[in-house]
């Protein structure tokens, strides 16, 4: 390799972070996302992603459902610059369009922000989001929102991560009262305080005004019972809490904590110049050549989601590649570690809000779609050179099943052939009854909106019209000890079993309550939310 590609590549690498926001609906994703890409300089005025969104909706038809539902399906990838850095933020599909490929996204990204409201603390979606992170040892963000609004305490918060995630934190800033004496945060490492000003929805970057701890003026402009508050707590923080720790925060055991509110833009800017100085740059991904570097010469990524029809006068697939080492380059041919075919990518694109624009090149933490009709699935490796394959994406537990009727027994063949297809995708998961009698596809899927999509889609491509019959249960488990254990133990009261797509066995449990007392009668049974990966 020439040493100015290998400089090159270096330099991309080492300016480039990328992550995804874990978050539960109504945290404020979408606000923080805009305060971000507004100090990143790549909106002007806050408030255009969501305007842009919605003035997108009002002249795009690429899916007759996104405009009935008034929803996004589209997952964008977000890029700016800050501070000579390259940014990539992920987005992870939330509300109704919740699905997998939330999921799919953290297999993707170096780095999560978990964005909480500050008045309501851990939520289920950011928990679950939480488990894939933590499967993946990446280095998680606290941010703390909406402190311009009545909190919970602090210190609760803070010991709700530690005792339920099981996560250590360090609060890089502290704050000063909430809700309506919402005053400010203390900076721990520089020892400034930084006042909070209500200005208009803060559509620009906020003013931010600096005062020293030990500054006199500080009597005057801080209520007293909250500048004693802040001694004592910071106290308690230097005296029982974590000790700022980066290797810790690197392998995902230690979290940094910021407070903030993103509407009024205050602690965005603290929290993202922590970010770019704490977050983990593109690093070594495993492969079955081993672990591979970003600096690897050859280019290497791999496909952690497929979009379809994102135009309807194409009916073209998108297919998202994490760049994992060296470099993209528009119309270069790869080849496809799963077929072995060689591939000519062209027409790469590279998504910012939801407008498409075309890439040239791209780096390690970058993504790219592409659009190769057929040739991608989830999970697949793409490289020049020597042939590597990186793990794949698994199975996340689903919460939603129902079978999949087909009414019409003429269509059998486009039914199947599109379930099967839709499966390949990752637009659902597929499993059957273990009871034989029982033919009808079971559609396993994280979010109702998978549904709708199959539904959808089976009609319009392949002109199936199906039904749906909602099952009784909401927890899935891969049954790690095999079919034999099963049949060992007997028939299992209020489950039902299933098995998936490789005829591996998964339990379908009413509720969590049910899975507990089956797993408690059963302390041998090994089971797993997550799947194991298919080979
Ligand atoms: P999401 O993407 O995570 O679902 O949340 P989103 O940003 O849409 O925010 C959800 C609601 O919370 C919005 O109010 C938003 O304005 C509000 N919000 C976000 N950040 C803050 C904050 O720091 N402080 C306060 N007080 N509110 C915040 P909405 O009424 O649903 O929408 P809108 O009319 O304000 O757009």
């Amino acid at each position: 390799m020439s040493t100015e590609l290998s400089t090159e590549i270096h330099n991309a690498v080492d300016g480039r972070r990328n992550f995804a926001i874990i978050s539960h609906p109504d945290a404020g994703k979408t606000t923080l996302t805009e305060k971000l890409l507004l100090y990143g300089g790549a909106i002007h005025e806050a408030g255009a992603v969501k305007a842009r969104a919605s003035q997108r909706r009002a002249t795009s038809d690429w899916m007759a459902m996104e405009q009935q539902r008034g929803i996004s399906i589209t997952s964008t990838v977000l890029q700016f610059e800050y501070q000579g850095c390259q940014i990539n933020l992920l987005d992870t599909p939330g509300h109704q369009d919740f699905s997998e490929d939330t999921y799919r996204t953290l297999a993707a990204a170096d780095n999560a922000v978990m964005l909480e409201d500050g008045a309501k603390g851990l939520e289920p979606q950011t928990r679950k989001l939480f488990e894939v992170c933590r499967m993946r040892r990446i280095p998680i963000f606290t941010f703390f929102n909406k402190m311009d609004r009545p909190t919970r305490e602090p210190l609760e918060l803070l010991d709700e991560i530690e005792q339920e995630l099981g996560l250590k934190t360090y609060p890089v800033n502290w704050p000063i009262g909430t809700g309506d004496r919402f005053q400010g945060v203390y900076d721990r490492h520089t020892q400034e305080i930084h006042l909070f000003e209500r200005n208009a929805h803060g559509k620009q970057a906020a003013k931010d005004t600096m005062i020293r701890l030990g500054d006199p003026r500080i009597e005057e402009l801080l209520d007293q019972d909250l500048y004693y508050q802040l001694k004592e707590d910071l106290e308690l923080l230097d005296g029982l809490g974590s000790e700022f720790d980066l290797d810790e925060i690197h392998a995902g055991e230690l979290t940094p904590v910021f407070f903030g509110s993103a509407m009024t833009n205050f602690g965005v800017q603290l929290f993202l110049d922590a970010f770019l100085e704490y977050a983990l740059k593109p690093g070594d991904r495993q492969s079955s050549q081993g672990l591979m570097s970003p600096e690897y010469p050859e280019f290497t990524g791999f496909v952690f989601k497929l979009q379809a029809n994102m135009d309807p006068k194409h009916r073209d697939r998108v297919a998202f590649v994490r760049v994992c080492t060296g470099k993209f380059e528009k119309d270069m041919t790869v080849s496809h570690a799963r077929t072995g075919k060689t591939v000519r990518l062209s027409r790469p694109q590279k998504l910012f809000a939801q407008d498409r624009g075309s890439v040239d090149v791209a780096y390690p933490g970058d993504v790219i779609g592409l659009n190769n009709p057929g040739v991608f699935a989830i999970g697949d490796t793409i490289y020049t050179g020597k042939k590597l394959e990186y793990e794949g994406i698994p199975c996340f537990s689903p919460e939603l099943f129902a079978y999949l009727r087909n009414p019409n027994p003429s269509k059998f063949k486009q039914f199947h052939k599109g379930v099967t297809q839709l499966r390949e995708e990752g637009a659902v998961q597929i499993m059957y009854s273990s009871d034989e009698s029982k033919r009808d596809p079971i559609l396993a899927a994280v979010g109702q909106l998978q549904f709708e999509v199959v539904q959808f889609r089976l009609l319009n491509e392949y002109g199936v019209d199906t039904r749906t019959e909602l099952l009784p249960y909401s927890v899935a488990r891969w049954v790690l000890n095999g079919w034999d254990f099963l049949d060992q133990i007997g028939r299992l009261f209020n489950t039902m079993t299933v098995k998936d797509n490789w005829d591996r066995p998964v339990l379908l449990f009413k509720n969590e309550w049910n899975l507990h007392q089956v797993q408690g009668d059963h302390p041998d049974m090994k089971l797993s939310a997550i799947a194991p990966l298919s080979s």
